[in-house]
């Protein structure tokens, strides 16, 4: 798509996702607003202690934690053209992370770009434009404007996706998902029970198991966790019911307990597009896309960040130079037919392996791929491979010890190379408070 004077994009939403194509843009002079929903940029980087609704009533977005650290190294947590500070630790506190987005924000000057508490209520298509209907929060006003690019940076860590356990009502004690866990303060001296062992999964039950009396984990992983757990950690498969006072595993055995955790993942969550986009929403999966980010059906919409397993921080830059170089007319997509025969691959490649369709957006082993495939396309500078293996490594070190991953440096050497060495002391395994 030639770009001409007058045409316009919409960015959705003001986290990564949103800011770094705002920055991009910016960059080429193209004609673009922001509407994001909260007044803040940064998204799910920001802590809020509240949980529930914020002072306007809308739903808490945020499901970031007091102690957490990022679960990837600094060379893999920066944004490009934005070095991090050498003040950092290895692995940031959220406190730093959220820091170092509000001056990226800051620095290439984009908050003027941003209408906060602007929620997007509706994306349509209609002849050759997007309708983007969007509501002021305080004042209710509604806004109804057309665009001829839109690029979705609303996140897809916010919405619960809750397991639903027989005789979960019973249960006489707390049940919470990770969305709305902030401190471990309230389980101390308690029997909980976490569910799920995912990168939060892993983290929280460390959190919680410092202060309570016992931490029952859990999770069907077949992963081999060689963690050193502690002595109040204990085991479990999955869930089969629970009681008035507490579980029954699948494996019959039965625990008390005091509160549940859910670390049970979230949902995909787009309220605002309906059938004009000519995509499929499920609970896990959003299809079809092209290089698990541009709308086949309308190739003027992207989505940020559709990615698991990935240097997140990284792949959302990329994308978001990429629908910059796609936007401005620095490259032409392959046609849709061709576009829909490399998915539909994808998706044969996933079903021969007996895997469900929320595999469509696991990059994992084919991150390096990714990027190079993203570089051949669009011509924008390649992310180097030096970043997917430093987060094999990590992955490693994680399997190894959840307590000690974040005590590695790594540096990049070049492109394809990097040192790592172990440097204690400066943080709580855990936590790091700036
Ligand atoms: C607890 C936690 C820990 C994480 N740790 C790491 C880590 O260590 N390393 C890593 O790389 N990644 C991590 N991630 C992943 C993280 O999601 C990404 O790093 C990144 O923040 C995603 O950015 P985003 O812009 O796609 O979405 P978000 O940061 O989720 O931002 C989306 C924005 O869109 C806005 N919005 C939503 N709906 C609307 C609407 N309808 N209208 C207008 N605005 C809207 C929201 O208010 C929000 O500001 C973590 C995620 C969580 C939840
Ligand atoms: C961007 O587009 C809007 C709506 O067409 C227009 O009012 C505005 O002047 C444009 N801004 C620039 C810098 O071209
Ligand atoms: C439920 O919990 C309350 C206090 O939290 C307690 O007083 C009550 O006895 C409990 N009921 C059962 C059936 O365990
Ligand atoms: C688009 O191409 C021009 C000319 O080669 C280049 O200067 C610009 O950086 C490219 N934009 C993006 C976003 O890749």
């Amino acid at each position: 798509m030639a770009q001409s004077v007058d045409k316009r994009v919409c960015i959705i939403g003001a986290g990564i996702g949103g800011l770094t194509s705002a920055k991009y843009m910016k960059e080429e002079g193209i004609n673009f607003t922001v509407l994001e929903a909260t007044n803040y940029v940064g998204g799910t980087w920001r802590y809020e202690p509240k949980i529930g609704t914020d002072d306007y009533g809308m739903p808490i977005y945020t499901s970031m934690y007091k102690h957490l650290r990022t679960n990837l190294p600094k060379p893999t947590m920066e944004l490009r053209d934005f070095p991090a500070p050498d003040s950092w630790p290895s692995f940031p506190s959220w406190k730093l992370f959220y820091e170092y987005i509000k001056d990226y924000a800051r620095h290439f000057d984009l908050e003027k770009h941003i209408k906060f508490l602007h929620i997007v209520t509706s994306v349509r298509r209609e002849g050759n434009v997007w309708k983007v209907k969007h509501k002021h929060i305080p004042s209710g006003e509604e806004f109804v404007e057309e665009y001829d690019f839109v690029v979705v940076g609303t996140g897809h860590h916010s919405k619960p996706n809750m397991p639903n356990i027989p005789g979960e009502r019973l249960f006489n004690g707390t049940i919470i998902h990770s969305h709305d866990y902030r401190v471990p303060d309230a389980y101390k001296d308690r029997r909980v029970l976490m569910i799920g062992s995912g990168p939060s999964g892993m983290d929280i039950s460390l959190d919680v198991a410092e202060t309570a009396k016992t931490l029952i984990h859990s999770h069907h992983s077949v992963v081999n966790f060689r963690t050193p757990f502690p002595a109040n950690y204990i085991k479990k498969p999955d869930v089969k019911e629970f009681n008035e006072n507490g579980a029954i595993f699948v494996d019959g055995t039965y625990e008390d307990l005091d509160d549940v955790i859910y670390c049970t993942g979230f949902e995909y969550d787009y309220p605002f597009i309906d059938e004009t986009s000519g995509l499929t929403l499920s609970k896990r999966s959003l299809t079809p896309l092209h290089n698990y980010m541009v709308n086949i059906h309308q190739p003027t919409m992207v989505f940020m960040g559709l990615l698991v397993r990935a240097c997140l921080v990284i792949a959302i830059d990329a994308q978001s130079q990429y629908a910059t170089a796609l936007f401005k007319g620095n490259f032409t997509l392959p046609t849709k037919e061709k576009m829909l025969e490399i998915w539909q691959k994808r998706v044969e490649a996933i079903r021969s392996k007996g895997k469900p369709i929320s595999h469509i957006h696991f990059v994992d082993h084919y991150e390096d791929q990714y990027y190079e495939e993203l570089t051949r396309e669009s011509g924008i500078p390649r992310v180097p491979p030096v970043m997917f293996k430093i987060r094999i490594k990590d992955t490693e070190a994680k399997l190894e010890n959840f307590y000690t991953f974040r005590d590695y440096v790594y540096t990049i050497i070049d492109d394809e190379t990097f040192t790592r060495k172990l440097e204690k002391g400066k943080c709580n395994k855990l936590h790091c408070e700036p």
